[in-house]
């Protein structure tokens, strides 16, 4: 492919100043889809727990509709049926963890291959990409794709995979969904394009409506949203690729149970209300933390005053509980200040109920190489919260005498 600067898609200028409206059969598809209670013999409207690990078959390799539970399983099925509904795409699937289904993603390239991802990324999957990735010769350039215009000046051709965060983690960027893959599939229609919705879910953002061929889940963040399942999925509309996952999932065995796909299921139910409330109580976390003359900057995209504000309005529904913000302070403020919080917990993750609070550099980016994280300003007094469902004036509360702390 020759390079060529003009090989990008601008972005629409935004004119608009309110988020998407929401999608509005969200709730009906989260209770409904894989669950209809004729499907089973007792007409449960609750679906069963399923945990035989076999199922007995008409005759040898006759199978009523599951043979073995590593290749599918009721609970699972609904799983991702529901998840792929709620993506408004074709295809769903389930495995043990979000780093699981990035490495199932993984092994769709080979050896020589390269991908091109997001510079400000989740630590793990930087990690994934440095240490592992590297050892099977798959090259990974890490690029900030706020610089589009310069993206067709990476893009070789071994390159497979474009991987993005929307927001990212922990700086909470916005990137154009849509323009990065338009211009992407100027280059080279066969390149996917990934993005990670951990922290928006399906109901604040829909990246296979904006252009992305694949969607990858924690979904032990807000989409479980109980902090008491680690699990991760993909959902996509290409048939062909999902057959290869769909062979990976089974061949490589990175499944999760059918008990915490029943707790995951069980949790899409409610969803949508508790990504409101996640909503609410962030945006105000987020006002009184810019009010606050110990904060050096806060990183929210729901505020005015961030960079990505007209990007996220124009792309998204709505924004979750997670940000971040920069102390006016060193490590040792930062400690101060996580020490002295009673309801925020010093703990990593993140999208459950309850609040979390943590520094990056020490915590969830420590696998990133030092002079990548000074580059990206993942410095020591960067704070990241996770905002939870308690009572906002609590958390507000919380957060001024733990700053308090700070000064005394
Ligand atoms: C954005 C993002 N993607 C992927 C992962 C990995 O998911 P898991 O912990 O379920 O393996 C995480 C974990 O924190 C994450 O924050």
């Amino acid at each position: 492919m020759a390079p060529n600067d003009k090989i990008f898609v601008e972005s629409i200028p935004p004119n608009i100043d309110s988020f998407l409206s929401e999608d509005k059969h969200f709730s009906t598809k989260a209770i409904h889809s894989g669950c209809n209670p004729q499907q089973w013999s007792s007409m449960c409207v609750i679906p069963p727990i399923s945990l035989s690990t076999t199922y007995e078959q008409f005759a040898p390799g006759e199978p009523k509709l599951y043979d073995y539970s590593r290749s599918n399983n009721p609970n699972r099925e609904i799983l991702e049926k529901s998840l792929a509904a709620l993506d408004g795409g074709k295809y769903g699937l389930c495995f043990s963890s979000g780093l699981g289904a990035i490495n199932v993603i993984m092994q769709l390239l080979q050896s020589g291959d390269h991908v091109i991802c997001i510079d400000d990324v989740y630590g793990g999957t930087n990690r994934y990409f440095k240490k592992i990735a590297s050892k099977f010769n798959i090259s990974v350039t890490f690029f900030d794709f706020n610089n589009l215009q310069n993206l067709h000046k990476e893009i070789k051709s071994n390159t497979k995979l474009i991987w993005l965060e929307c927001p990212t983690n922990p700086l909470m960027k916005v990137v154009d969904i849509t323009a990065i893959s338009s211009t992407v599939k100027l280059i080279n229609t066969k390149i996917l394009v990934i993005v990670d919705n951990t922290f928006l879910t399906s109901y604040f953002q829909k990246p296979l409506a904006l252009g992305a061929d694949i969607v990858l889940y924690s979904l032990s963040k807000y989409m479980n949203g109980h902090s008491d399942v680690i699990m991760g999925a993909i959902v996509l509309n290409n048939e062909e690729v999902h057959q290869e996952l769909r062979f990976l999932q089974n061949a490589t065995g990175v499944i999760p149970s059918p008990f915490d796909c029943y707790l995951v299921e069980r949790s899409l139910k409610t969803l949508k209300l508790r990504m409101k409330e996640h909503m609410e109580n962030g945006l105000k976390v987020a006002k009184f933390l810019e009010s606050h003359p110990l904060i050096e900057e806060v990183l929210h995209p729901g505020l005015k005053s961030h960079s990505g504000y007209k990007l996220a309005l124009r792309q998204w529904s709505g924004c979750s509980g997670m940000l971040s913000f920069y102390l006016k302070g060193d490590l040792n403020d930062s400690k101060t200040f996580l020490k002295n919080l009673k309801y925020f917990k010093t703990a990593e993750s993140l999208g459950g109920f309850e609040s979390l609070a943590e520094i990056p550099s020490l915590m969830t980016h420590m696998s990133v190489p030092p002079e990548m994280r000074k580059t990206l300003k993942i410095t020591d007094n960067l704070i990241r919260l996770s905002v939870g469902l308690e009572s906002v004036q609590d958390l507000i509360d919380d957060l001024n005498k733990a700053l308090n702390a700070i000064k005394n």
